[in-house]
């Protein structure tokens, strides 16, 4: 396993030097579920393969960017699921965005999920690996990644980061959200994936959520590139992630590109939501 997470370390360095080289603009191309692609994305795409071609432990590897799954060795024994530059559109906006990754052994599925990691690229570079703890490094200017503490949610948290647009929202999901409102929560999304969980996950709690909407019933959010990797962090770190009702690692796609509803929070956010979603759906 180290030697996936080092090839995501060069990865990580490499790609954070590709926003300082290369062109940020759209290219004319579209990925495998149909967004136009960022010059950006495809050059990411391309980094993250390279470097992981070169690991004998990986089996396979699969790219929200791609159509298939690619085998790189028959023999390796983990595949590899990743977003090369998940929000890549905020970095024209000279936003943060990231980098996700889901490791599995034996077949794609939650429970088979034995690490995921994560590296933001805002202001520094930080990584965060989780396996059986939840740990942040972060990029020093040696190119070296230093490991700087662990993370651990609290039971409650202030955040809310609700996602989605707003004129789809179900009545019963606008409620839950305003009631969080009324109860004091602070509006936290910038509309990556990875900085709104970051932030959730450093400030000690709260909720993002990004739920079935009238137009998008399954959500936005997929599944092996997105989701898993972060419910498997959210309750590595104590917290929980579920779809509304189900736990999120329990749910098996029937497609690498799947999508679902889905909520990450510490404890008491959770409870919350499956308090009001419970008649729904
Ligand atoms: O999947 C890409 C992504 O940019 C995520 O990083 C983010 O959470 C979500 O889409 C934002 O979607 P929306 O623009 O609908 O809020």
């Amino acid at each position: 396993m180290i030697e996936v997470i080092e090839a995501i370390e060069k990865i990580a360095i490499r790609i954070k030097g590709a926003f300082i080289e290369e062109d940020i603009s759209y290219s004319n191309t579209i990925n495998a579920t149909g967004d136009v692609q960022l010059k950006l994305d495809i050059k990411s795409d391309l980094i993250v393969e390279e470097e992981l071609s070169k690991v004998y432990t990986l089996k396979e590897i699969i790219s929200e960017e791609k159509e298939h799954i690619l085998t790189i060795n028959p023999d390796g024994k983990y595949t590899i699921a990743y977003d090369p530059l998940d929000g890549s559109s905020l970095a024209d906006v000279n936003l943060s965005v990231g980098s996700i990754f889901g490791i599995y052994e034996d077949g794609i599925s939650g429970e088979n999920l034995k690490a995921a990691v994560y590296v933001i690229y805002g202001p520094r570079v930080e990584m965060v690996v989780a396996r059986d703890t939840v740990e942040m490094y972060k990029l020093g200017t040696n190119n070296k990644f230093k490991f700087l503490n662990r993370i651990m949610l609290n039971e409650k948290g202030k955040l809310n980061a609700p996602g989605g647009t707003q004129q789809y929202w179900r009545a019963y999901h606008k409620k839950m959200i305003d009631t969080l409102f009324s109860r004091g929560y602070r509006l936290r999304y910038s509309g990556g994936m990875v900085p709104d969980l970051h932030q959730i996950l450093l400030k000690g709690g709260g909720l993002f959520s990004y739920p079935g909407t009238i137009d998008k019933p399954k959500g936005k959010l997929r599944m092996l590139f997105e989701v898993f990797p972060f419910a498997f962090i959210y309750e590595k770190a104590g917290g929980k992630a579920i779809d509304g009702k189900k736990r999120l690692l329990d749910l098996i796609p029937t497609h690498i590109h799947d999508t679902t509803p889905c909520f990450f929070g510490s404890n008491e956010e959770i409870e919350f939501v499956k308090k009001s979603y419970k008649d729904e759906l």
